[in-house]
C-alpha cells in the first residue's frame, strides 16, 4: 500500500485505486473528419465526464488526466491558445457539477506559466472542491515527469539547507512530488495508438500496468475503459518478485 493514511480495506484488489489517462489522438480524430484540430480537443474534453463517472461506479478513488504536457508549448500558438481557452471554459462550466458530485479536483504541473485568470480559476476550483471525498480527479497541465522530479529535489533541498544530498532517499523525496496525496497509478491508459509515456508520471508509474489502445481519445468509450479494467484484473503483478501478488 503506498498511502497508509487511506483505508483501502473495502477495496477490491483487482480494481486499480488510481488510473491515469494519456488522452491522445484528438488531432487525428479531427483530421479524419476534415475539422480543425481544436474540434478534436473540444470533443475530447466532452469524454471526461463519462470516464470519471465510470471510475466512481467501479470504485476507483483516483483518476488522473494528462491534459497538457510541458512539451506541448511546441505546438502552433493558435492551438496552445485554444487549449488554454478550453481549460478555462472547462473550469468555469464543470466545477459546480464536480462539487455537487463529490469530485475533488487537483491540478498538477507548473501552472506559473499560465495567465493570471487561469491560475485563479485553478486555485478557486481546488479550494471549492477540497472537501470532496468520492473521487480525486487530477488534471496534469504543463506537467512533465522530469519537471516533477526536479521540483521535488529542489524543494527538498530548500527545506534541508546544509544537509548532504546523500540523506535524500526515496521516502524523503516522495512528499515533495506533485502527487504526494495519491497512491501511485496502478494502471496507465494511453489512447491514440502510440506506446510511449511522453514524460507523464515517470516516478509514479514505475510499476504501473500500461494499457495502449488505438482508439482515439474523443472515441474512448466506457466499454473500452471497461476492457482496460478487465485486462488489468487479469494481470499478474509481481513487483520484481517471483510469487504472484494478485492471482490473475
Ligand atoms: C492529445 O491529442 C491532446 C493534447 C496533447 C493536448 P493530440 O492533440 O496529441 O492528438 P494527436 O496525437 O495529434 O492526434
Ligand atoms: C501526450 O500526448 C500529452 C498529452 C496527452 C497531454 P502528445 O501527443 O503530446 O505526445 P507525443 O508528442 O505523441 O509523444
Ligand atoms: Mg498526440
Amino acid at each position: 500500500m503506498n498511502n497508509p493514511r487511506i483505508d483501502w480495506s473495502g477495496h477490491d484488489e483487482l480494481t486499480p485505486r488510481h488510473v491515469a489517462f494519456i488522452m491522445d489522438g484528438n488531432g487525428r480524430w479531427a483530421k479524419k473528419r476534415a475539422l480543425p484540430r481544436t474540434f478534436g480537443h473540444t470533443s475530447g474534453a466532452m469524454r471526461v465526464r463519462a470516464i470519471v463517472e465510470r471510475c466512481v461506479e467501479r470504485g476507483i478513488p483516483f483518476a488522473t488526466l494528462f491534459a497538457f504536457s510541458s512539451e506541448n508549448w511546441k505546438r502552433p500558438a493558435e492551438e496552445v491558445s485554444a487549449l488554454m481557452s478550453l481549460f478555462v471554459l472547462y473550469l468555469e462550466k464543470e466545477v459546480k457539477d464536480m462539487d455537487n458530485n463529490g469530485v475533488r479536483l487537483k491540478v498538477i504541473g507548473d501552472t506559473s506559466r499560465f495567465d493570471a485568470r487561469l491560475q485563479t480559476l485553478i486555485r478557486q476550483a481546488e479550494e471549492k472542491t477540497a472537501h470532496n471525498t468520492r473521487i480525486t480527479l487530477t488534471v496534469a497541465a504543463n506537467y512533465g515527469g522530469r519537471w516533477d522530479m526536479l521540483q521535488a529535489a529542489r524543494r527538498w533541498q530548500a527545506d534541508h539547507a546544509g544537509i548532504a544530498g546523500a540523506e535524500m532517499d526515496e521516502e524523503a523525496l516522495k512528499p515533495y512530488l506533485s502527487m504526494a496525496y495519491a497512491p501511485d497509478p496502478e494502471l496507465v491508459v494511453r489512447t491514440g495508438g502510440e506506446a510511449r509515456i511522453s514524460n507523464f508520471l515517470l516516478w509514479q508509474s514505475a510499476y504501473a500496468e500500461l494499457f495502449f489502445t488505438d482508439v482515439l481519445w474523443p472515441d474512448f468509450s466506457v466499454a473500452e475503459f471497461d476492457r482496460a479494467l478487465s485486462w488489468f484484473a487479469a494481470k499478474d503483478r509481481r513487483f520484481g518478485a517471483v510469487t504472484a501478488k494478485v492471482a490473475g
